[in-house]
């Protein structure tokens, strides 16, 4: 592709929204989107591991209580979910200019699978890159909450097991801790919101946050309105 050509393609914005277990990410990602579509913008909502056929199989096979899985296992189950997800559908819908928002990505499986089983952080960030063809979010918020509050809403909202939300409290706390380390290495991309606040008010928070960095970013690719 021509050098101005690819400075002229429409290139959409990419942000993602991690947390532990319970921190309250997918009504917020689905209560910011409706709120920036009604703002004239084009999003779209995506999640991992999930948002493909390939990944919502992996989904299933990954989160079965009954399979026991190593720790390399289960990690290369989340990276080919994250591979066929960014080649089926960030990469198409940041070429066709949209406003993504991915309910997890990367920073999952650094603080999982990183942090939280304690497997190599180097390795994990040279896989993650690999799978990703290098594509990294733009913004990411972090929904914190403690591990026990987090961990008493999953298990209000369901009782059927899961393999990692089923884990041990300190294991969801090394999670945590860790996407907080995450973000003290990463401040420019990732913002903590502290999400052990009432929904409506984490949802205010968010939507300043990203309506100011779309303000301040000045592509509006994705907004129709303007
Ligand atoms: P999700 O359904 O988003 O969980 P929740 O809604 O409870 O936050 O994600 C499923 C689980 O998979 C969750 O426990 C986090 C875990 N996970 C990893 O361990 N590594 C990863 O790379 C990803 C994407 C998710």
């Amino acid at each position: 592709m021509p050098a101005d050509h690819a400075a002229s393609a429409p290139r959409g914005a990419f942000i993602t929204v991690e947390g532990g277990d319970g921190a309250g990410k997918t009504t917020l990602v689905r209560s910011l989107a409706a709120c920036l579509s009604q703002s004239g913008h084009r999003v779209r909502v995506t999640f991992e591991p999930g948002g493909t056929e390939l990944g919502t199989r992996l989904r299933s096979l990954v989160l079965d209580p009954e399979l026991d899985l190593g720790d390399w296992d289960e990690t290369w189950l989340f990276l080919a979910a994250r591979a066929s997800h960014v080649q089926e559908v960030l990469n198409p819908a940041l070429s066709a200019g949209e406003l993504v928002f991915s309910d997890r990505f990367g920073d999952s499986t650094l603080a999982y699978q990183g942090y939280g089983r304690g497997l190599d952080l180097d390795r994990l960030r040279r896989l993650n890159a690999e799978a990703t063809n290098e594509l990294q979010p733009d913004m990411t918020l972090l929904l914190d909450v403690p591990a026990e509050v987090g961990l008493a809403r999953t298990r209000v909202r369901s009782s059927d097991g899961d393999r990692i939300g089923d884990a041990d409290l300190a294991f969801h706390r090394r999670v945590n801790a860790g996407f907080r380390a995450l973000a003290a290495q990463d401040s420019e991309r990732i913002t903590i919101i502290d999400a052990s606040r009432e929904a409506p008010t984490v949802l205010a928070d968010a939507f300043e946050i990203v309506h100011g960095w779309l303000d301040a970013r000045g592509n509006d690719s994705y907004n129709v309105a303007r």
